[in-house]
């Protein structure tokens, strides 16, 4: 048996025990449903440069560079991405009476669309367009791109509802991710590099609170050793669908 599957029977082990389970997700849950991460390789901050792009200064300076080049493109990856074994595998556990809450930095609706009920999107929501003049929403897939930037009946320009750099989270998403951070027996911490604050804190609070907190990613990051109990080095995908079905057998 190789370490990671020893790794994988052991957090099935513990989370058929929690009762209280949340998970932090990142960029890398969604990477086998064809969506790109932000860093590393192959990650979209790799191709563009996010203080030009992702900064809210910078898309109140020209919106239509940014809508032309980092929000259709988000747009052509989101509308086609489905969810994968990762967020099936947390929709189960939901099922199962062990997942409470999900908290996202991700903004694809992938957790809602495998079933997820309690999601907290950290970083707002792509599925939503706003009208930075007159407030009237849209959703993003109907969203006309035949004018970029696409524009409210009003005239006002139309926003995605995400957080850009240089933006404050939501005051009630912060507060609600500290409380469920903080009301867990083990948090998950699936495809996340764990570099952008406030989130990264979530697992901190966690720990603090005598949760156990675990690691899924390919590759370590700033809590392995210092905030995780462990990390199964792997996909999230593949990993957490095996996890799901020890789990399975655990508790039948
Ligand atoms: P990152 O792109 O920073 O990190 C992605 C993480 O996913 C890395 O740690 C990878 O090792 C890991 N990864 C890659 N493939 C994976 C796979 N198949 N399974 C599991 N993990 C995998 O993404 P985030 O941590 O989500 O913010 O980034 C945080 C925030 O930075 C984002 O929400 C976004 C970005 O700037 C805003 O836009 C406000």
């Amino acid at each position: 048996m190789t370490v990671t599957d020893d790794l994988i029977k052991r957090a099935a082990k513990d989370l058929a025990a929690a009762s209280h389970v949340v998970a932090l997700t990142g960029a890398g849950i969604s990477v086998e449903s064809g969506i790109p991460p932000f860093r590393g390789k192959g990650g979209l901050w790799e191709k563009i440069d996010p203080m030009e792009y992702a900064h809210i200064d910078a898309f109140l300076r020209d919106p239509a560079k940014v809508w032309g080049v980092l929000i259709k493109e988000m747009k052509d990856v989101v509308d086609q991405a489905l969810p994968n074994d990762a967020h099936k595998g947390l929709a189960r556990l939901e099922d199962l009476g062990l997942l409470k809450t999900v908290i996202t930095q991700n903004v694809d609706g992938l957790h809602q669309a495998a079933g997820n009920t309690d999601v907290i999107e950290f970083h707002g929501s792509f599925a939503w367009q706003k009208c930075m003049d007159c407030h009237n929403r849209c959703e993003t897939r109907k969203i006309n791109l035949e004018q970029i930037p696409p524009r409210c009946n009003c005239g006002g320009i139309f926003r995605p509802e995400v957080i850009f750099f240089g933006e404050l989270i939501p005051p009630q998403h912060l507060s609600r991710s500290q409380l469920a951070a903080s009301q867990c027996d083990i948090m998950l911490v699936i495809g996340t590099s764990a570099v952008v604050q406030p989130a990264s804190l979530m697992p901190v609070i966690s720990k603090e609170s005598g949760a156990k907190v675990i690691e899924i990613n390919p590759e370590r990051t700033p809590l392995t050793g210092t905030v995780s109990d462990y990390i199964i080095l792997g996909k999230a995908g593949e990993v957490t669908r095996k996890i799901v079905t020890e789990v399975e057998q655990l508790i039948s």
